[in-house]
């Protein structure tokens, strides 16, 4: 199946009478398939990056590939986060390795040029004499930021328009859940052996709880628990999962609906958040090459859940928590993906209590299909 025809296969997502049926296996393996999501989805999408938490002081920054373009996400000396191309204007090393911590300037390993948390050059050895260098013209370049409540996401597309407005009625289901004022208990990244596409799907369908989770999260949110979807625009769709037994919140003020429903909330491409009462767990699924998806994420809660416990007990306890569900779908999504390449893979009829997972499929269909360039499969 050549790139032109998988992308045709997606269109028909977006149709009235699309079918419900899994993706072609070749959307998870091809390589003209991945250069189009490259350009086309993580080129200009809003890829959720971290939380404002661990990039809260100056100098803090989290850097990562996205779709295998390095990108650093750095608080500035003015207090502004900014996102930049870490790629060095000398000779193309990156100036910082993929991970988080905390700089007071970039400085170039290769032959130590030294840029600014803002991306200006400002110090490069030995190379007054060469007059055809302007190094107040020299900087990284910069990448689109925003912050919406708390969550940091990043626009290779520095002319991107704003995600706020898309994700307006999410903010309003999730008031009652406070997320400005949530902090950032425990945090991971992790690197899985799958393509992005067959992580992303998994996160849109509870579906898969009984044969994954059987022990951790089937007797709170069973497979065959009722779920319901909702679609906002190609960026932003939900989830609600009905928990087995109601939660008792201990901190946040939540409604009788809240309480009994796990909230799935998705910012296509890679964004996350499930609302479970007093917690809020995001997970972002960030391709770094065709067959590999960084995930990053974190526990948030209300500071009123921790105050006066040892913040390193309540660290070491979200992390093994969240250790354990993502071993689960980590060793179960590498096994899918051993089944995408396989020659007899076949597309498959999906459940009615997956209908997230078409959600996903519309977003990918209108992303890589939006009108304001050539795409691939389209006539000349
Ligand atoms: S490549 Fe960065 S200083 Fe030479
Ligand atoms: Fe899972």
């Amino acid at each position: 199946m050549d790139v032109g025809e998988i992308v045709a296969e997606l269109g028909r997502y977006l149709g009235p009478d699309a079918e419900e049926l899994s993706l072609p296996p070749a959307a998870f393996t091809s390589p003209e398939l991945w250069q189009a999501e490259q350009e086309r989805v993580f080129g200009r999408s809003w890829v959720l990056v971290a939380h404002a938490d661990e990039l809260a002081e100056t100098g803090a920054y989290v850097a990562l590939s996205v779709a295998g373009e390095p990108v650093v996400v750095v608080r500035g000396e003015d207090g502004a986060l900014r996102g930049m191309s870490p790629v060095c204007r000398h000779r193309l090393m990156p100036v910082v390795e993929e991970g988080s911590g905390r700089t007071d300037v970039f400085t170039c390993p290769y032959h130590l040029w030294r840029y600014g948390l803002d991306g200006r050059l400002v110090g490069a050895t030995h190379m007054k004499r060469n007059p055809a260098f302007d190094p107040s013209a020299c900087r990284l370049p910069p990448f689109a930021v925003e912050e919406w409540q708390g969550f940091v996401f990043v626009n290779l597309d520095v002319n991107a328009e704003p995600l706020g407005p898309h994700l307006r009625r999410i903010g309003g289901d999730l008031a009652n859940y406070r997320l400005p004022e949530l902090t950032q208990v425990a945090g991971w990244t992790e690197e899985w052996h799958c393509n992005w596409k067959i992580a992303v799907e998994n996160a849109h369908e509870n579906y898969h709880v009984m044969g994954f989770h059987p022990e951790t999260l089937q007797p709170t949110t069973p497979g065959g628990a009722e779920t319901t979807v909702r679609s906002d625009s190609p960026w932003a769709d939900s989830m609600r999962v009905r928990y087995a037994t109601p939660l008792e919140p201990m901190v946040l003020d939540l409604t009788e609906e809240e309480r009994a429903h796990l909230y799935g909330f998705f910012v296509f491409p890679s964004g996350s958040l499930a609302a479970s009462g007093d917690m809020v767990i995001w997970l972002s699924l960030i391709p770094s090459a065709l067959d590999r998806t960084t995930v990053r994420g974190g526990v948030l809660m209300p500071s009123a859940m921790i105050e006066g416990q040892d913040r390193e007990a309540v660290r070491k306890e979200a992390e093994a928590y969240a250790a354990v569900i993502n071993g689960e779908d980590r060793r179960g999504l590498e096994a899918v993906q051993r089944g995408a390449v396989s020659r007899f893979a076949e597309r498959g009829h999906l459940s009615p209590k997956e209908p997230g997972v078409l959600l996903f499929y519309r977003s990918l269909a209108h992303a890589l299909l939006r009108e304001d360039d050539d795409g691939p499969g389209r006539p000349e």
